[in-house]
């Protein structure tokens, strides 16, 4: 067999074997629906308008449900679409039982679902368990320390300074979007914790009455057909719990920054990360699956967000005698490289740091972004953006697309003026941009036409991002060759893939910037991803990786839009 030595400027898959379509008589493991998954996230404010106001909405999001049919993503995940006062879009509920009115009604919501299930999809919605809006019910009354509403929240006294006689807060803890996590409230003269911003209070989940009501919350949504849920924020969910005086202990300064401001500045050893947090997904789980053993169905799952260490993520799966979420996210492709670049053996540690912590007979999955983070074309570079959805589509387990990811969409320009995300606002113009989260929520582009096709309205709720005459649906879909074109075949092979979905995993670094990786399974043809992360084309020889890998063998599958590959 001949050495097979392929120059690439940037990626392809290769199959190895005779047949691209595996055996039907390939012995596997049956799958549950979600292991081998493609997750999509809709952020809904940003997808489709259906009414012209600017803001999308779940009528626009139902009119484009064919579209993930096609795309031929399994599930979707909405981003909070309940009551808010929209402090943090949506991330701040004032009522957990309700719909946005800009998004729409719980009838809207319901045939969101049924045109949904009619096409066979799944929809996720967002739970976001730490804290309420300070305009929800819950609040009002526990300011006014209504009976059963007193402590639903984290209030606290506060100290008083022995040296100026003045009252200052509990602690010196700080909120994520920057300054104290503690605010005065003058009706109840009391501080109360606010992890996030000052208008989302923590509610406090060592009262079993906020344990109860937001099992509740789960249960509610269940019965009206959700699929699961993705699990917002669960490090801040528990703080230690107080000393016999009631008092709770400073964080030290951390060195991270100078900035006193930035959440980093401190440690946050007792505001995150605790054991009972851990626990609580458990009884999560539980609902769930005491759910699905009265009412019968498909599994619902539990997506799980957390940036902590794997130490404390990797509990979220559960242990030997107990099932926690199905899916912690894995955000090493994301936050590997914000600290050390993207290149071959970053992406080979971000691999190695899930997969070899990962408790034994769980399942893996693979992010690349969300609302929350600079989109992937952006941070990865355009020209990686093919490469790295296909990275995450042939590693094993299941994976989540951030909306536009497929398109190659890229950062909006958002000046200070336009600025809306809280944790932008509470800076300032010489250092938003540090901060804020707005570039990565501009509208979904459908067309190159007005307002991207996203609404028919005047304006948009933020502006577009300047490359939706070029990056769009109907342009991409209209190409040979496409970012999105490439993402279609990518979900097709990884749908009808017996490798894809139960082989085994192999995968190094070649030549210093190419990572391979290589998916078999017996008695089927095996998928090779080939990856230059260099900036200068190489050629390597693919049998120093794999003996098997010659050249008469191999048959390229997907190559990336830039992809000058050559074999010789
Ligand atoms: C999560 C969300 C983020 C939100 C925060 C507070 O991190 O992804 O958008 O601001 O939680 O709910
Ligand atoms: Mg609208």
């Amino acid at each position: 067999m001949q050495p097979l030595h392929l120059s690439i400027v940037v990626c392809c898959l290769l199959a190895l074997g005779h047949a691209c379509q595996d055996s039907a008589s390939v012995p596997t493991t049956a799958k549950d629906w979600w292991e081998t998954a493609q997750f999509y996230q809709i952020y809904p404010r940003s997808f489709m308008d259906s009414d012209g106001d600017g803001i999308g909405d779940l009528n626009g999001i139902t009119s484009k449900l064919e579209y993930l049919k096609e795309l031929g993503v399994t599930a979707a995940w909405l981003s909070p679409i309940f009551k808010s006062p929209m402090v943090d879009f949506g991330y701040d509920i004032s009522d957990f039982f309700d719909i946005q009115p800009e998004y729409g009604t719980l009838e809207d919501f319901r045939n969101l679902i049924r045109r949904a299930n009619e096409l066979d999809l799944k929809i996720i919605l967002d739970f976001v368990p730490n804290h309420s809006s300070n305009e929800n019910e819950w609040f009002k009354k526990s300011v006014r320390r209504e009976k059963g509403y007193a402590d639903y929240y984290v209030w606290h006294d506060g100290k008083v300074n022995a040296a100026t006689g003045e009252r200052e807060p509990p602690t010196n803890w700080l909120q994520y979007f920057r300054g104290s996590a503690w605010e005065w409230n003058e009706q109840r003269q009391q501080y109360y914790l606010h992890q996030f911003a000052v208008q989302q209070p923590d509610l406090n989940y060592r009262n079993p009455d906020v344990v109860a009501q937001m099992k509740r919350v789960l249960r509610y949504w269940l019965n009206e057909g959700v699929a699961g849920f993705r699990c917002d924020a669960l490090p801040p969910l528990f703080e230690v719990l107080p000393d016999g005086q009631g008092q709770y202990p400073d964080e030290v300064v951390s060195g991270a920054t100078e900035d006193a401001e930035d959440r980093d500045y401190l440690t946050t050893t007792y505001i995150e990360n605790q054991p009972e947090t851990v626990d609580m997904v458990y009884q999560w789980r539980e609902v769930l699956d005491d759910h699905r053993r009265i009412h019968g169905g498909n599994s619902s799952v539990l997506l799980i967000e957390t940036y902590s260490p794997a130490w404390f993520t990797m509990q979220f799966y559960g242990n030997r005698t107990v099932n926690g979420a199905h899916l912690p996210f894995n955000f090493n492709l994301i936050t590997v490289m914000e600290k050390s670049g993207l290149s071959a053996a970053n992406v080979q540690q971000a691999i190695d740091l899930w997969l070899q912590n990962m408790p034994a007979g769980r399942t893996a999955n693979w992010v690349l972004g969300n609302h929350d983070k600079r989109r992937a074309a952006s941070r990865y570079g355009l020209e990686h953006i093919d490469g790295m959805n296909m990275l995450v589509m042939i590693l094993p387990g299941a994976s989540v697309t951030y909306q536009g990811e497929e398109l190659g969409m890229t950062d909006g320009q958002i000046s200070w003026e336009d600025t809306v995300d809280p944790w932008g606002c509470n800076s300032n113009a010489d250092i938003y941009e540090q901060y804020t989260r707005d570039p990565e929520r501009t509208p979904f582009q459908w067309t190159s036409g007005s307002n991207a096709g996203f609404s028919m309205g005047p304006t948009t709720w933020l502006p577009l991002a300047d490359d939706y005459q070029t990056v769009n649906v109907e342009t991409e879909s209209a190409a040979n060759h496409s970012h999105l074109t490439i993402y279609k075949s990518l979900i097709a092979l990884r749908r009808s893939s017996k490798t894809l979905q139960n082989g085994s995993t192999k995968y190094a670094v070649l030549n210093d910037d190419v990572f391979v990786l290589k998916r078999s399974l017996s008695g089927a043809a095996s998928i090779v991803y080939v990856c230059n992360f260099g900036s200068a084309a190489v050629t390597v020889d693919l049998t120093e990786f794999d003996k098997s890998l010659g050249k008469d063998t191999l048959r390229l599958l997907v190559r990336s839009l830039d992809s000058a590959k050559s074999e010789g």
